[in-house]
């Protein structure tokens, strides 16, 4: 396995792979990987004769009050992870090597980023859009892997992939979950163990509203009703929202629609830590 931090090199390196008639993935990453993130990568491994991994702590991505400086950073674990995965190359690029200091240029999905993540963390999706288009640039892959549990996230990079015209596949991978339903996040690691043990209630809302969708007696708005009194029950979840909504607009749904497919989302801070999930349902 490779690790590179020039994006020039990474082209090269993926570009002589290509030029051997080989199939290219890539898998995004922030790094502090975990199970989440080596399930991507192993998919990857599985789907394409070659595996790039980028790991990189995107600072467009993160607003001015958020956790950027202190996003964990764990980068010999994280190559370790991705050795056992099966990636063939790792970029690892530092700040100046993916932005100039005077670039001007953004890429940005309009409608679909200005909803629920978006509406709490404007310039989120730009921030994330640029950067998955420039690492796209620079390693050219036939097919690239993001997993549901940002599915906000998935939905805009197949958005702008359409729109653009990318030449690349989007495949969504499955959530990966801890033990108790808690979807695995680098940002996990900033809970109190006090913090942990309620942070499963997040699972549990989503699957009283599986339960709730599957006893079809409950509009999309009464089951995001049931998902919000079951979370700030626990009195330490602070919601931030808790919806039903469609799968592909994202456009919040109060009354069952025909074909009653929906997906369940939510965010909600406990203490200081922001944390998502999502569950598809049938209604
Ligand atoms: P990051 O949060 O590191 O996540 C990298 C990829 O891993 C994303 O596609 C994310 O959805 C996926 N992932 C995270 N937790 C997961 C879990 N529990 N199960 C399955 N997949 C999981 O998302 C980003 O980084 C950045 O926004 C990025 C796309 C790299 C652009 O900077």
């Amino acid at each position: 396995m490779d690790v590179e931090s020039s994006p020039k090199k990474i082209h090269a390196a993926v570009r002589e792979a290509r030029r051997r008639g080989l199939t290219i993935g890539c898998v995004p990453t922030m790094g502090a990987l975990h199970a989440g993130h080596v399930s991507l990568v192993q998919r990857a491994r599985s789907e394409n004769d070659f595996v790039v991994a980028t790991i990189f702590v995107n600072p467009t991505q993160f607003g001015p009050t958020e956790d950027f400086s202190r996003y964990p950073r764990t980068l010999d674990a994280d190559l370790e992870f991705c050795r056992a995965a099966g990636a063939d190359l790792v970029f690892t690029p530092q700040v100046a090597d993916m932005y100039a200091a005077d670039a001007q240029t953004i890429v940005r999905v309009t409608g679909l980023s200005t909803v629920l993540e978006g509406a709490h963390r404007p310039g989120h999706f730009d921030g994330v859009t640029t950067v998955v288009t420039k690492l796209f640039q620079i390693t050219e892959p036939d097919r690239a892997y993001f997993g549901q549990k940002d599915y906000q996230q998935q939905l805009i990079i197949r958005r702008m992939v359409q729109d653009l015209n990318l030449p690349v596949t989007i495949v969504t991978c499955p959530i990966v979950r801890e033990a108790d339903g808690l979807a695995m996040s680098s940002r996990n690691r900033y809970l109190s163990s006090e913090e942990r043990g309620v942070a499963k209630e997040i699972f549990q809302a989503l699957q009283l509203a599986e339960q709730l969708a599957g006893s079809g007696s409950d509009s999309p708005q009464e089951i995001a009703d049931r998902m919000r009194v079951h979370l700030e029950g626990t009195g330490v979840l602070t919601v931030q929202y808790a919806v039903v909504a469609d799968p592909e607009t994202l456009v919040t749904q109060q009354t069952r629609v025909s074909g009653g497919a929906g997906v369940a989302l939510i965010a909600a801070k406990l203490g200081s830590t922001r944390l998502i999930d999502n569950q598809l349902l049938n209604y």
